[in-house]
């Protein structure tokens, strides 16, 4: 069966490329999500998407990931300070997450400094734009090839 990544992003992250450019980027979310499943496909890995504005949503789709999936990129946007609940459906989730944020967080406002996310995240990327999420996606692959011990010793 082929192993299946979900990208998950959350609130206002629809707005990629509308919102704050000079912090977020110009790329659409459209085309963030089509580069990752381009690029997922040449690793042999398939990808579902999901945006939400809604806290529940983003946890059901993590339940969700968690029986189905082989790795979570999720870009929680604000719920990241916020939300306990993301926190606590992570801490279930026994494959690998990757947290990912467009912009540095640790250099914006002292409320974005802290994440209730990262403790439960295997990887973490702010900063690096859109590229962020392609890290993301590479760094899955070679867990992933780990995993199903088809590439990498660990050292
Ligand atoms: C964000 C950073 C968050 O602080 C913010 O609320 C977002 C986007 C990022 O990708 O840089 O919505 O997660």
């Amino acid at each position: 069966m082929t192993d299946v990544i979900f990208l998950l992003n959350g609130p206002n992250l629809n707005l990629l490329g509308q919102r704050r450019p000079e912090v977020y980027g110009s790329t659409t979310l459209g085309d963030i999500e089509n580069a990752i499943i381009e690029r997922a496909a040449s690793y042999g890995l398939a990808v579902e998407c999901l945006q939400s504005n809604h806290e529940g949503v983003l946890i059901d789709a993590i339940q969700h990931a968690r029986l189905n999936g082989s790795g979570i990129i999720i870009n929680p946007g604000a719920y990241t300070h916020t939300s306990i609940a993301l926190h606590d459906a992570l801490e279930a989730v026994e494959i690998p997450v990757v947290e990912v944020h467009l912009s540095n967080i640790h250099r914006r406002e002292p409320f974005r400094h802290h994440s209730y996310v990262s403790p439960q995240a295997s990887a973490v990327i702010a900063g690096a734009g859109a590229y962020g999420y392609t890290m993301a996606l590479d760094y899955l692959a070679t867990s992933a090839a780990r995993v199903l011990g088809q590439g990498f010793e660990e050292s």
